[in-house]
C-alpha cells in the first residue's frame, strides 16, 4: 500500500486490518500520533486527512492510500513551529504532554471548520460562526487531557484563531529536502 503522509511517500506491505494510527506509530516511524485509548474516546490519536480531523486509532490505513494525511510532525519543525505549536508553548497548553499532538492537530482542523462556517452544538446563529470560550470547549471536546491543561488550551487556540491569513489553518510548507522520497517497509 502507498501512503502521502507530511508529504512523503511511503510504501507499505501492512495487514489490511491496520488502523491509519498504528501504520504510524508501527510500522512508519511516525509515533508523534499518541494511542491514549484506541477507541475513539481521546482524542490522542488525531490526524488532519485531507484537511479534516480524524480519529486516527478508528479508521483503517488501507481506506487512505488516496489521501493527504498530515500528522503532528508535518505541521511544523522545532525551527519552525506552525502558530498552533507556538501558541501551545507560549500559552502553557500542556502538562505530561501525551494529548498534546492530538489537541493541536485537532485544534488546527477545528479553526478551518470554523472558518468554513460549519456549525457546532452550542453555535447560536448559524449565520456567523464566533469563536467564544464555549465554541473552542465544544469543538475540542473529543480531545481530553488527563492533566487538565484546558483553560491555557483555549487561550492558546484563541490566540491563533485572533490570527489572519491561511498559516493559522494550514501545514507548513515542507521544504525542498523534505520533499517526497520513497520508503519501503514491510510489515
Ligand atoms: S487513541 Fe484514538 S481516540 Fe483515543
Ligand atoms: S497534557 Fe497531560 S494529558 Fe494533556
Amino acid at each position: 500500500m502507498r501512503f502521502t503522509i507530511n508529504q512523503k511517500t511511503y510504501d507499505a506491505d501492512v495487514d489490511v486490518r491496520t488502523s491509519l494510527l498504528d501504520l504510524c506509530r508501527e510500522h512508519l516511524g511516525l509515533t508523534g500520533s499518541k494511542k491514549g485509548c484506541d477507541h475513539g474516546q481521546c482524542g490522542a490519536c488525531t490526524m488532519l486527512v485531507n484537511g479534516r480531523r480524524i480519529n486516527s486509532c478508528l479508521s483503517l490505513a488501507v481506506m487512505h492510500q488516496d489521501d493527504e494525511i498530515v500528522t503532528i510532525e508535518g505541521l511544523g519543525t522545532v525551527e519552525d513551529l506552525h502558530p498552533m505549536q507556538a501558541a501551545f508553548v507560549s500559552h502553557d497548553g500542556y502538562q505530561c504532554g501525551y494529548c498534546t499532538p492530538g489537541q493541536i492537530c485537532s485544534a488546527v482542523g477545528m479553526l478551518d471548520e470554523v472558518k468554513k462556517g460549519w456549525a457546532s452544538h452550542v453555535t447560536g446563529d448559524l449565520g456567523e460562526v464566533s469563536l467564544s470560550d464555549a465554541e473552542i470547549s465544544e469543538r475540542m471536546s473529543g480531545n481530553i487531557c488527563r492533566c487538565a491543561a484546558y483553560p491555557n488550551i483555549v487561550d492558546a487556540i484563541r490566540e491563533v484563531a485572533g490570527q489572519s491569513g491561511e498559516e493559522a489553518i494550514k501545514p507548513a510548507p515542507r521544504t525542498a529536502s523534505e520533499q517526497p522520497a520513497q520508503e519501503k517497509v514491510s510489515a
